[in-house]
């Protein structure tokens, strides 16, 4: 993948007769720079199409009696090729640490899975300027002991998310240039960075002028194809 990437984070949403509308209209869908992660239990139904498909989330382990779970091997082998670790949701809801996001992404990279490490700040961590700081923590955990080689960072400002708000474009640039320097000083590697938090088919065009941003993660907006139809030409076209 050598442009920019369009990923998308169906979530939690849709039935399944809206899963097969959907279905229908990615039927065509003919782009290698594009990532869907629906919901795990619908995945079958968006393998063997000419894009990546992705899952929300994994478990550290391979197999074992973890009632509820997804291992990264049983994702690989079904056809994933990407996950999407560390989203604010998972650590807000289901507490989610660093650590233990360190551990998913080993256990994700041991499996040949590529890792989309989302990290951010809340409302209040950047009205008291911790911006950088949590950022560099969130960075330094869960990264520790990785070989970034297949490893994405997904910057998602958590106050961003599903709010119809994104910081501008010079706050994005900085914030990204941050992370990459940080990376960088961590791993003497260079690293890919995406943003995402509330990237709509109206904003994509002033959004994708960030020079140094590497492609979007998409919530809500991937959820209706003509939206996220628009937001892949504009990126990857
Ligand atoms: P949003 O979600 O695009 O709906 O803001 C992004 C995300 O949570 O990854």
């Amino acid at each position: 993948m050598g442009k920019k990437i369009v990923v998308a984070n169906l979530k939690m949403s849709m039935n399944t007769s809206d899963i097969n509308i959907y279905l229908k209209s990615i039927k065509n869908l003919n782009n290698k720079n594009v990532v869907i992660c629906p919901t795990s239990i619908y995945i079958p139904y968006f393998l063997k199409q000419h894009f990546y498909v992705g899952i929300q989330n994994v478990y550290k382990e391979d197999l074992g009696a973890y009632t509820g779970e997804v291992s990264p091997l049983q994702a690989y082998t079904m056809g994933v090729r990407y996950v999407i670790l560390g989203h604010s949701e998972r650590r807000n809801y289901f507490k989610e640490t660093n650590e233990l996001i360190n551990e998913k992404i080993k256990a994700c990279l041991k499996n040949n899975l590529k890792v989309i490490l989302c990290i951010g700040e809340s409302k209040e961590e950047k009205d008291l300027l911790k911006t950088k700081r949590v950022l560099k923590k969130q960075l330094v955990t869960c990264l520790d002991g990785i070989d970034i080689k297949n490893v994405i960072i997904a910057y998602e400002p958590i106050w961003a998310i599903g709010t119809k708000v994104t910081p501008t474009n010079l706050e994005i640039g900085d914030t990204i240039s941050f992370i990459k320097d940080v990376v960088y000083e961590l791993k003497s590697d260079a690293i890919k960075v995406l943003y995402g938090g509330s990237v709509n088919e109206k904003n994509i065009k002033e959004l994708n002028t960030i020079s140094n941003v590497d492609g979007f993660l998409v919530g809500g907006a991937s959820t209706d194809f003509n939206k996220f139809k628009v937001i892949i030409e504009e990126v990857t076209e």
